[in-house]
């Protein structure tokens, strides 16, 4: 798409703009913003920081702002569209989306083999190998080089106009050079993905915040292609791959000269405009049994690939023969899939446990009768979180398909309800932490049951190693390993054991000399002089880190001030959103974590606040909290300059504010404080008088 002298000017063009302040050209900022999407979502090589993007972006939305006739429907800018409040249009394919007729082994390839030389007669059949990428498919219109729309699969004649969703994926080109090659409008066939790396780390956070983690990527990718919010599709990381036009109008002249004739030059010049294609991974072969050959090699591959791929495709590689072969109903004549291994077995569900993890999450896990799925034994499945369980409505007793893809973790897909005998039994999930028997607690809006304390023993060995940790109390030669020694023999029971310590019986433990047990002693007694801040961060809070910690410890006066607060009045304080004072609530709410803070007392911890000397200034006794984005200042910077001038900042609208101020595209915080009189609503003009008159 860019040779090497395009790919020199054009660095040396971003170099320019990023260098040259007053750089407008709004052309150039576009061609440029392309070049790097292109490098970045297309080629996974991008040339440039996202920072420097960014900046390059802003310039050319600001431009635009001052000159919104300049806008075009391709520019980068437009990707970026309203939400949606109605439903998908429903709108037709141009031609149907079918699907691919299915073969399983080599023998079913031989015979599809035959029937197309018998069909082609004389006529020297190519074939096509790509991977059979699984995620949800889509297809893409262009007229006159603009994306026009994009379409769901649907029911295969018509699907649901997505097309502002599938504007957010940065790999789709908003337009491209079509009628370069004689082509007016164009229907193109693909599929959106999540990578399986995106895919992890999407799970991991939905995990994290206590919301159950999607079954695999391909869920992942429909999903995201049916939201309704599109800024929400960007963050989701998806990526889309093409592999077939099913319709091309061309302009008469050009017809037979550009538009190449074979399905693997198509998608060549499909990847030269700017598309993602198969173009690394397809093959084209003259005989079937190559084609076995490289589909047998591929399946040994699939693991190490970064995307989920269920089988290969081998299409007739001349188009010509293509339309000779025509198609079912359902699939063409010219195509076929071959799917690999499955990755999913029955059995049989014969238990549900629960297990504890180190931050008190309660998981069930489904105890299956072994079964063999993709080369692994899988006799243990976590089931994540009650709603999980009711959703599929899943039985002890009941004959269940699981699934294992890949890296992805065996799960439950559904259990087969026409089997069942009656003997099945509901699942009850515990009220009490099955380990210590606490009462467990579930945060409102989250799915996962907690077992809240701290002393919980399934727990209580990495809450110690987390409490001496170095970013914790720091207490030296007191690491994960000893923590685990000295749990086991009974010398620590919980953290506040750690300063009641028998030393005595340390003297007898090999590898424990006197001068270990001095070191040792005096890192323990050093610990009671750490900052609050690293009191607050060693008790583990869920949410709370290093920097709430130390802004929690600026706050208040001692760490009972901090137990007292109302989920209200933690949410006042900087960078403290409803979340994170939720569970500093309800940490503090069980009575074995108050206990643990007042032994920690009594043995001598520091537990008295860091209350910073304030700075006076202009500003003393106002409140701030700024929302949108400022003509000039960076969000940090406003909030330094208050916090410099004496001014305390905020973190969420309340009576508490003084001032509110807003900038471009503020939103709910800016409704919210229109609400309360008292809150004066500013400029960051008005902002920086307050400072400078
Ligand atoms: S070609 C007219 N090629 O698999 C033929 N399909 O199970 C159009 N798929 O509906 C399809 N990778 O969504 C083709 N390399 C590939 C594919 C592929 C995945 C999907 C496609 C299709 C489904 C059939």
């Amino acid at each position: 798409m860019y040779n090497s002298k395009d790919i020199k000017a054009l660095q040396e063009a971003t170099k320019e703009i990023l260098q040259n302040k007053d750089f407008n050209d709004v052309n150039t900022l576009r061609e440029i913003l392309r070049f790097h999407e292109h490098r970045y979502y297309v080629l996974n090589e991008p040339l440039v920081s996202d920072g420097e993007y960014d900046r390059i972006y802003k310039r050319l939305e600001k431009f635009e702002k001052d000159n919104p006739g300049s806008i075009t429907i391709d520019s980068p800018t437009q990707r970026v569209g309203a939400s949606l409040n109605t439903e998908f249009k429903t709108v037709n394919h141009l031609v149907p989306m079918l699907s691919l007729e299915n073969s399983y082994n080599p023998d079913d390839l031989v015979a599809w083999d035959e029937r197309l030389k018998s069909l082609f007669g004389g006529a020297k059949v190519e074939y096509s190998v790509e991977p059979k990428f699984d995620g949800a498919s889509l297809s893409l219109l262009y007229e006159n080089d603009l994306l026009e729309r994009g379409v769901t699969r649907g029911n295969g004649v018509a699907g649901d106009d997505v097309t502002l969703n599938i504007r957010q994926v940065g790999s789709i080109p908003l337009s491209a050079d079509f009628k370069k090659y004689g082509i007016e409008k164009i229907e193109i066939r693909g599929e959106v993905l999540m990578n399986k790396n995106s895919f992890k780390e999407f799970n991991e956070a939905l995990i994290s915040e206590g919301t159950p983690p999607l079954a695999n990527p391909r869920n992942a990718a429909a999903g995201s292609l049916r939201m309704k919010d599109p800024s929400a599709v960007r963050k989701r990381k998806l990526e889309a791959i093409f592999y077939h036009a099913s319709f091309i109008e061309s302009t008469a002249e050009n017809k037979p000269s550009l538009i190449p004739s074979t399905h693997s030059r198509i998608l060549e010049l499909l990847n030269q405009l700017g598309f993602k294609t198969p173009v690394k991974e397809i093959k084209v072969f003259s005989t079937i049994q190559q084609v076995i050959a490289y589909c047998l090699e591929f399946e040994t591959l699939r693991d190490k690939l970064s995307y989920e791929i269920d089988g290969m495709v081998i299409k007739v590689n001349q188009i010509e023969l293509q339309q000779q072969a025509g198609s079912t109903s359902h699939h063409p004549r010219w195509a076929m899939a071959f799917k690999f291994k499955a990755r999913q077995a029955t059995s049989k569900l014969t238990n549900i446990e629960y297990q504890v993890g180190r931050t008190g999450a309660v998981t069930p896990v489904a105890k299956i009768e072994p079964v063999h799925i993709g080369g692994v034994t899988v006799s243990s499945v976590s089931l994540f979180n009650e709603n999980i369980i009711a959703e599929k409505d899943i039985r002890v007793g009941d004959t269940v398909i699981v699934e294992r893809a890949g890296d992805v973790i065996p799960y439950i897909v559904k259990p087969l309800t026409e089997l069942r005998t009656g003997k099945e039994k509901k699942i009850v999930f515990p009220t009490q932490c099955p380990v210590c028997n606490t009462d467990l607690v579930k945060p409102e809006g989250e799915a996962v049951w907690r077992c809240e304390n701290i002393n919980c023993e399934a727990q209580v060995v990495e809450r110690i190693s987390h409490f001496v940790s170095k970013d914790a109390m720091d207490i030296k030669s007191l690491g994960e390993a000893n923590v685990r020694k000295f749990f086991s023999m009974g010398i620590i029971k919980d953290i506040p054991s750690i300063y009641n310590i028998d030393f005595a019986r340390l003297s007898n433990l090999e590898g424990f000399g006197q001068k270990s047990i001095d070191n040792l002693k005096s890192a323990i007694e050093n610990s009671k002089k750490q900052p609050l801040h690293r009191l607050i961060f060693g008790l583990g809070i869920r949410y709370v880190g290093e920097t709430t910690a130390k802004a929690l410890a600026k706050s208040v006066d001692s760490i009972y001030e901090l137990e007292q607060l109302s989920t209200e009045q933690l949410s006042t304080i900087k960078d403290i959103g409803i979340k994170v004072s939720e569970s500093i609530y309800d940490f503090f709410r069980n009575t074995e974590n108050t206990k643990t803070v007042k032994d920690l007392d009594e043995f001598g911890v520091n537990v008295s606040g860091e209350q910073k000397e304030e700075t006076k200034g202009r500003l003393t006794g106002n409140t701030f909290l700024f929302t949108g984005t400022l003509p000039t200042l960076k969000r940090n910077e406003a909030e330094q300059l208050a916090e410099k001038n004496g001014g305390k900042i905020l973190s969420a609208v309340s009576a508490n504010l003084t001032y509110l101020v807003a900038g471009e595209s503020a939103g709910s915080k800016l409704e919210k404080a229109k609400k309360i009189k008292s809150v004066q609503i500013i400029n960051e003009d008005e902002f920086l008088n307050l400072i400078n008159s």
